[in-house]
């Protein structure tokens, strides 16, 4: 069976960042109480001319240069994303966007555990052999749909886009397994938690013709129970992260980083405590971008990557968790 090595990352650079002092001009918060409870200090906002799939596009190229393919080179586009431009789909937008012409598009949902759960899709269609060099993109613009009046929520939100390139390993000897970077991974949803963190749509009766009616509304800003989600997130979390090293025949030894989603800095350090992995080997870029969903684990690996923090070889426990409710461990290997 082929394998699959992460070959580049990239991602979006946003210039405009909205502070917790910012944000005390909106609702009755202080940066204080922000930075404590959470660990953020800015998020960054998408500007008025970009879109989810620019974002989303700029990422994708970043990673591809550093990865050294050309967009022709792409055959398969996996966007994570929650917030697209179009219910239809944004992957074909951005696929146009890179001019990755030969390339199959689409989007995938799964909330804030988008990234986790497209990067174990993209590396099923390479295990198969099906493709060759595949763009897995995780990319969220939150600000559309968060309720700006609600501090519970406003406060933890930004944009982002982040991006890695998966690519086929063959063993061109045909003697011995090749390398692989997914070494074992674990995906979970559970429906039953559903009402903890919604971006819902609301229906409208309007009647149409005679006593026919159709249910026409819109998507409500999201809504979230806090303090379940955060006690989903402590106790799954560790519990798929253990499920995720056991199938790769690993332990929390063998694990240099820790990559969470960038929810909340008092999640990473429950998390890394359970899983008595020290604070030093945990990956945390939330202070400056607070939670990008789909976008933040890809968009803290490019910083780490980028800064050299991470290096070819390092063995990474990454995990996504977030609304339907889903959460999902992958163990992969950088380089
Ligand atoms: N500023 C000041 N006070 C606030 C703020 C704020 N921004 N937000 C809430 N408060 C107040 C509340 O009104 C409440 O006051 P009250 O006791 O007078 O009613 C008090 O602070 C405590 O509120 P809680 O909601 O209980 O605060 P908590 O300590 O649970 O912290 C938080 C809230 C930070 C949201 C925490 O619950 C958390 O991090 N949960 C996990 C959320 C998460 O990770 N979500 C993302 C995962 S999924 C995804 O990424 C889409």
């Amino acid at each position: 069976m082929p394998g699959v090595a992460l070959v580049g990352s990239g991602s979006a650079d946003l210039p405009a960042t909205l502070t917790n002092d910012d944000l005390s001009q909106l609702v009755d918060t202080s940066d204080d109480w922000i930075a404590s409870r959470t660990g953020i200090r800015q998020r960054h906002l998408a500007g008025a001319d970009d879109s989810l799939a620019s974002l989303a596009a700029a990422a994708g190229k970043n990673a591809l240069a550093m990865a050294g393919l050309a967009p022709e080179e792409v055959q398969l586009i996996v966007l994570a994303t929650s917030t697209p431009d179009d219910l239809f789909g944004s992957a074909c937008q951005v696929q146009t966007l890179l001019g990755a012409s030969r390339a199959v598009a689409f989007d995938l949902t799964a909330a804030c555990s988008g990234f986790v759960f497209a990067l174990v899709t993209a590396a099923q269609y390479i295990y198969t052999g099906v493709f060759q060099n595949v763009l897995v993109i995780g990319a969220d613009v939150l600000s559309r749909w968060t309720d700006w009046d609600d501090r519970r929520t406003c406060v933890l939100f930004g944009d982002g886009a982040g991006a890695v390139v998966m690519q086929r390993q063959d063993d061109s000897q045909g003697t011995e397994e090749p390398g692989n970077g997914l070494l074992g991974f674990e995906l979970c949803s559970d429906g039953t938690l559903n009402n903890c963190l919604n971006l819902s749509y609301q229906v409208a009766s309007k009647p149409l013709v005679g006593d026919l009616t159709v249910q026409q509304g819109q998507f409500v800003p999201i809504t979230m129970n806090g303090r379940e989600v955060y006690k989903f997130a402590v106790s799954r979390v560790p519990e798929v992260i253990e499920k995720a090293l056991f199938r790769a025949n690993l332990t929390t030894a063998d694990v240099d980083w820790l990559l969470l989603h960038q929810a909340n800095q008092r999640i990473l350090d429950a998390v890394a405590d359970r899983l008595k992995i020290p604070r030093d080997r945990v990956l945390s870029n939330m202070i400056h971008h607070g939670n990008t969903s789909a976008a933040s684990i890809p968009l803290a690996l490019d910083e780490a990557v980028r800064s050299g923090q991470v290096q070819p070889g390092d063995v990474i426990a990454t995990a996504g968790f977030g609304a339907g409710l889903t959460w999902g461990a992958a163990i992969v290997r950088w380089g």
